[in-house]
């Protein structure tokens, strides 16, 4: 694993996240000359997993994988959601679709099959929902303990569906950014292996997206992706997908990521539009989105980093904005999105109607968690049912079809 602001290094078998000297996350690195030989397009179409695991040449070598075949998620594209935007080339990423109903469980597979391989008998994250169910479960799968710290709020739909692996769920009364450095400083003491939001296990699972896009595009790439983003951990991820893709020579340009933002809770965003090269922390947080609502982002500099070499941007979304796209994903798509999970499709909007996005541009939106994570979020928009009393009351009331 290697520290890009140092370049120092560190054995993919220790407990590390961060650099201890800079603190910037690590990323895997691999010899991708030899990974060149031993990959090509054929070669990975004749193999015929369609999981993450499908590019095991690009993901950490592993004595035993727990997977619960994550990855190789729906890539769509609808004509009536085009249609109704104006687009020619709109496509979704469906990580609802997912064991655990959202991305996280690519990370997840990654970091659990990693700590059983290097002996850890608990792993454990900080979060506010969606990775603690993904890490859970997965967890449960392996048989491993699993320890999760989540802050108060934590919605529960989500605590429940955590729950039912019986993990060791804390509830530490304080700000999640917090809990974030605390996992990683119990780490060693507590022999808790970490697999949070932008722990480098996580981000190789999560990178795995970009690889089938690329594949679902006929090996091209999009003109411009759009990521509900908050730690920062899943566009970093998305990042580095499809710069090894390129580097192996499979595809021959790299998109432009877009980082979408809560209003209510978006320092990447005020960072970004400041120019500055480093985030400060958002001062109280208020959104809907909990999914999105990290008010210190782990990643933050990779991301402003990342935007910028990849010709990007970030913009934010208000909390009605999100609901609204959430609503017409649904009635356009059949898909159910969490409010989080709709920020791409609200920023979308945002940005077709201010022109920063084209007609006919390849635009991916990721989806990145289902509805049934928080659902309560969506109780003020959706129709009452209507009240028949009666056969005749039934009647009248079809009458208004
Ligand atoms: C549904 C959903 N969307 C987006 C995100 C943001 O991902 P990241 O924290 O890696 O930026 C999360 C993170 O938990 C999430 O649960
Ligand atoms: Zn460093």
């Amino acid at each position: 694993m290697r520290c890009f602001l140092c370049g120092r290094v560190y054995n993919i078998n220790e407990w590390v996240y961060r650099c201890e000297v800079c603190d910037y996350p690590l990323e895997v690195q691999y010899d991708y000359k030899q990974i060149s030989s031993l990959l090509n397009k054929s070669e990975l179409i004749k193999n015929h997993q369609y999981n993450i695991w499908r590019y095991r040449e690009l993901l950490p070598p592993m004595n035993k994988i727990v997977s619960m075949d994550e990855g190789w998620t729906p890539f769509i594209k609808n004509e009536r959601l085009n249609e109704k935007l104006r687009m020619n080339n709109l496509f979704i990423k469906d990580e609802t679709r997912n064991p655990t109903y959202s991305f996280k469980d690519r990370g997840s597979s990654v970091g659990i099959s990693k700590a059983l391989d290097i002996g850890a008998k608990f792993v454990a994250c900080a979060s506010t929902g969606n990775m603690a169910t993904s890490l859970a479960a997965y967890a449960a799968k392996a048989g491993i303990g699993c320890v999760i710290l989540i802050p108060p709020n934590t919605p529960l739909e989500k605590l429940i569906h955590t729950s039912i692996y019986s993990p060791f769920v804390i509830s530490v009364n304080l700000p999640y950014p917090q809990l974030y450095k605390l996992v990683i400083n119990l780490s060693v003491n507590y022999g808790l292996y970490v697999v949070q939001s932008d722990s480098p296990m996580r981000i190789e699972g999560q990178k795995t997206a970009s690889f089938e896009i690329c594949e679902q595009l006929n090996w091209n790439v999009p003109d411009k992706i759009l990521i509900p983003t908050s730690s920062g951990g899943n566009i970093s991820a998305y990042w580095k997908g499809f710069k090894e893709f390129y580097e192996l020579g499979l595809i021959n340009k790299l998109p432009q990521l877009i980082a979408i933002q809560a209003e209510g809770c978006s320092p990447i965003v005020e960072s970004f539009k400041k120019g500055d090269n480093k985030v400060q922390p958002f001062d109280k947080p208020q959104t809907i989105a909990h999914s999105i609502s990290n008010p210190d982002p782990p990643s933050g500099l990779r991301v402003l980093k990342i935007l910028n070499e990849s010709k990007g941007f970030a913009e934010s979304v208000s909390d009605d904005e999100m609901l609204k796209a959430q609503i017409l994903l649904a009635k356009y798509t059949g898909i159910f999105a969490e409010p989080a999970g709709a920020a791409s499709i609200a920023g979308l909007i945002k940005l077709i109607e201010d022109g920063r996005i084209e007609k006919d541009e390849t635009v991916v939106c990721v989806v990145t968690g289902s509805g049934l994570k928080d659902v309560k979020s969506a109780l003020s928009r959706i129709n009452k049912p209507y009240e028949a009393n009666s056969v005749n009351e039934l009647k009248q009331i079809l009458t208004k079809l």
